[in-house]
């Protein structure tokens, strides 16, 4: 894949430094969209790494963002409910949402209750396109990991929406690799619309993947972050040097 493709990549010294130029660069693009369009969107990511990032966007830079005028969508979540220590949404709210005056109205989880995958994944599409009322939804930015299979969201290697995407926004998956095996993610769709997507990688068991997905050929089937390529945004690859080790 062409280094075009990849988009920039920035090497920080260790995560705290990973985690404060995420939180930097949350700062600056929501100032920017708020000034011209009233609101900032934005689409949090599961997983551990972001978690520094919420923390420090929570205390060292809360009083940097209009919290008034964000709003707050998932790339992605567990299949379990809101409460499970394994939900995405309840990692962002006890590292960032319970911290910073965001109102609830403009907090939109992903529903994980009350019926199944496949209905959850349109209900969050519909949110989606109401919200932002748009065929096809353009975040302001949207914060995605990688896994060491080269997964991000929860679009995961061989997966069906990875092999052949469906066309739609936000979709159901099932046998994720990586427990729990039930999820929900949007799409290329969404990912690929969005204005800035930001990729947050940390620690040493990501190095060889990075590589692969930043200077190996392009096996989108193989390395879904691959597919990851805003057609009309800025792609930035935040990684700490553990994550940065092996190559060039
Ligand atoms: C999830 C994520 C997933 C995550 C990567 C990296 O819900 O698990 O959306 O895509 O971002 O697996 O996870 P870590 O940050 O924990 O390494």
């Amino acid at each position: 894949m062409s280094v075009e493709q990849a988009g920039e990549l920035l090497v920080l010294p260790d995560p705290a430094a990973l985690a404060e130029e995420g939180a930097r660069r949350f700062v600056a693009l929501a100032g920017a969209a708020i000034k011209t369009r009233g609101r900032f969107r934005v689409a949090l990511s599961g997983g551990s790494t972001p978690r520094a990032l919420h923390e420090r966007l929570a205390q060292q830079h809360r009083g940097a963002v209009d919290w008034e005028r964000v709003e707050v969508f998932w790339g992605d979540e567990r299949f379990v409910p809101p409460d499970d220590p394994e939900s995405c949404y309840r990692m962002a709210r006890e590292t960032l949402l319970d911290h910073v005056p965001v109102p609830a109205a403009n907090i939109y989880p992903m529903p994980t209750v009350g019926s199944t995958p496949e209905a959850a994944a349109q209900a969050y599409a519909e949110t989606l396109a109401a919200v932002l009322d748009a065929k096809t939804p353009r975040f302001d930015l949207i914060f995605l990991g990688l896994g060491p299979d080269g997964h991000t969201a929860s679009l995961f290697p061989g997966h069906p929406e990875v092999l052949a995407p469906s066309g739609a926004l936000v979709v159901a998956v099932h046998d994720a690799p990586k427990p729990p095996s039930t999820r929900l993610t949007c799409t290329y769709k969404v990912l690929n619309a969005a204005a800035n997507v930001i990729f947050l990688v940390a620690g040493a068991d990501k190095a060889a993947t990075l590589r692969a997905v930043l200077r190996g050929p392009l096996d989108v089937a193989r390395l879904p972050a691959q597919g990851v390529r805003p057609a009309a945004g800025s792609l930035v690859w935040l990684a700490d040097a553990a994550a940065r080790e092996i190559g060039d």
